[in-house]
């Protein structure tokens, strides 16, 4: 078993509320009835133990996204990203979380050979991480993927339009279906998905018109990213929303200027280094008298 809890004596954060009942696939497939979600679900990225405590009580579904290999690891796609990177950071998230939904993207490579393949790196996953869903992006394609897995008790979330581990043959990160018969196929994929047993969807990247058609279509709830306002729910990467990068896509709406606060702070904190006025007496140790 290689999942631990926090111990909270040495944990330099706030030690978790009693942990109360998370939220299930179950639960959150129930929000859609009959085409329509009252209560919007919301998603975030969390690669960390400590982002996931913080982000938390504010989410349902928390989603260990392979985008850590560019946020986190520098790498150019997600293609480079690892199993044993997922599992890492996905025990992690878990450990700092306990009330929503957290779902573990599977990597480029770990499921499309079969879904045998899929199921033995899906289970790991699950066993190694403490998480309660994973993530595979694919439309048609992959529904008998989906539907081995969810048949074996793995909730699955569905990933289609703009697939980023498909990059190299999309050309490029652009919203899809601009042409017909791509917006046909979205749509095709999505409703695929959801037949198969995914408990939701995530829709990446399309034109407003195709998303709205899928929300509406598509009985498993759909969550929008560079989608539309008629989504299910929404989901952004963290690092994006809070303004960790200079450059953001068009569909993210920043809600802080983080990068810009830390250069800030890390500045002044130099400058106090070198002017000799940190550390001052309040930081250092005393000889008990
Ligand atoms: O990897 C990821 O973070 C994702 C989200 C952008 C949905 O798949």
């Amino acid at each position: 078993m290689s999942t631990f809890t926090i111990d909270t004596k040495t944990s330099r954060a706030t030690p978790s509320p009693v942990p109360g009942k998370r939220m299930t696939a179950p639960s959150l497939r129930a929000r859609k009835v009959d085409g329509k979600t009252e209560q919007p679900i919301v998603m975030l990225t969390a690669y960390t133990m400590r982002m996931a405590q913080l982000l938390d009580p504010h989410c349902d579904m928390l989603l260990v996204g392979d985008s850590l290999g560019q946020v986190i690891y520098g790498l150019p796609s997600t293609i480079p990203v690892t199993m044993e990177m997922m599992c890492a950071h996905g025990a992690a998230v878990v450990r700092g979380s306990w009330h929503a939904l957290v779902a573990v993207d599977m990597p480029f490579g770990s499921y499309e050979g079969s879904p045998e393949q899929a199921f033995a790196s899906a289970s790991r996953i699950l066993k190694e991480t403490g998480c309660a869903a994973v993530k595979l992006e694919g439309g048609e394609a992959m529904a008998p993927t989906i539907a081995f897995l969810t048949e074996r008790g793995i909730p699955v979330i569905g990933h289609v339009g703009l697939t980023p581990q498909a990059v190299n043959m999309l050309g490029g990160y652009g919203a899809r279906g601009r042409e017909e018969r791509e917006a046909h196929k979205i749509i095709a994929d999505a409703k695929a998905v959801s037949d198969a047993g995914a408990f939701s969807i995530v829709l990446e990247g399309v034109l407003e018109p195709i998303a709205n058609e899928v929300a509406r279509a598509v009985p498993a709830p759909i969550i929008g990213i560079g989608a539309s306002t008629e989504c299910d729910g929404q989901v952004l990467v963290t690092e994006d929303m809070l303004g960790l990068f200079e450059r953001t896509p068009r569909f993210v709406k920043r809600y802080d200027d983080l990068a810009k606060r830390i250069g800030e702070a890390a500045r002044t904190y130099a400058e106090e280094v070198r002017a000799r006025s940190f550390p001052t007496p309040d930081q250092t140790y005393k000889p008990k008298s």
